[in-house]
């Protein structure tokens, strides 16, 4: 048996964005003696697993007097009917987070209760580098008090956002959920392109690769728009303007992005619907 902390960080289950939210709060400060990890694959643990961090490998190794503050549900969404109703127990004093794409609050409150305080989020893969974009949404049984917690720990791997309509989460789940593969997706295609032109291929990649990135980054670090960092790097009659005057004739790459976030939206509803 292991003694989980009373106020302590239950993570059910350690990996890809188990593991990312893991480092973000060990950075954060988060004490490694107040974090239990439920997660049965050894291979999924980081290879320098705090040593103060209890790691349990099933929920039945979890002592009865456990009082976990948070439960925050990290495995794959069609692993979450069987795991998360274990877990109903703490639910007198737990608020649980699930970032498990498509499962609802409802599917929640129906596996722990209808009292049970509920986070659905949405996180996204730059969470690896804290760099991500998670959005959230509470069910009525969540207080203030464990909003402000929940955005805390959120915030270790990048910023938050609130929603208080969960059918918005479907959109969400389309652009940023998605969203970085359409990033990658566009480095690919730069990277191709600059092939085509002639440019050697290690060449062309790795200037896709840090045009891509190096974007982002003057995109975070600016306080302007899209639009208005677009527009500073084309100039009239430029290579720019040229290139972009391909892009954007009939707001063709526009309705492809819609068409694109519509399709993910409407596969979103149908995964939440299964
Ligand atoms: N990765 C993303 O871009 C992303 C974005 C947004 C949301 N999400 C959501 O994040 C969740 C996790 O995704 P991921 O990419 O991190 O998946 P992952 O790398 O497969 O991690 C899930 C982990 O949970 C473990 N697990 C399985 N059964 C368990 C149990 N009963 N108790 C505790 N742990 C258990 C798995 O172990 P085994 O390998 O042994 O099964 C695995 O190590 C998913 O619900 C996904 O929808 C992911």
């Amino acid at each position: 048996m292991s003694d989980q902390p009373a106020g302590g960080l239950l993570l059910v289950g350690c990996g890809k964005m188990g593991g990312a939210l893991l480092g973000g709060w060990l950075d954060q400060g988060v004490a490694p003696a107040s974090i239990t990890i439920v997660e049965p694959a050894d291979a999924a643990l980081p290879a320098n697993l705090h040593p103060d961090i209890i790691r349990c490998k099933s929920e039945n190794e979890l002592d009865d007097g456990s009082r976990p503050e948070i439960i925050l549900f990290a495995v794959k969404p069609q692993a979450i009917d069987q795991v998360a109703p274990p877990y109903a127990r703490f639910a007198d004093a737990a608020t649980y987070l699930s970032i498990a794409a498509g499962k609802t609050i409802d599917d929640f409150e129906t596996l722990l209760g209808g009292g049970a305080a509920i986070i659905r989020v949405m996180p996204n893969t730059p969470a690896a580098v804290r760099r991500g974009i998670s959005v959230a949404v509470a069910n009525a049984a969540v207080g203030d008090a464990a909003r402000t917690r929940a955005a805390e720990l959120l915030s270790a791997v990048g910023e938050v956002a609130w929603i208080e309509d969960e059918g918005l989460m479907d959109a969400v789940t389309a652009l940023s959920g998605s969203g970085p593969a359409y990033v990658f997706h566009l480095a690919e295609c730069m990277a191709a392109a600059g092939t085509a032109a002639g440019l050697p291929e290690d060449l062309a990649v790795a200037l896709a690769r840090a045009t891509v990135s190096g974007s982002g980054e003057l995109m975070r670090q600016s306080s302007e728009t899209a639009a208005t960092l677009r527009r500073d790097v084309s100039s009239p009659g430029g290579t720019t303007e040229a290139a972009l005057k391909v892009l954007m004739r009939g707001d063709a790459f526009e309705k492809l992005m819609s068409e694109a976030i519509q399709a993910a939206t409407e596969r979103s509803r149908e995964l939440a619907q299964a």
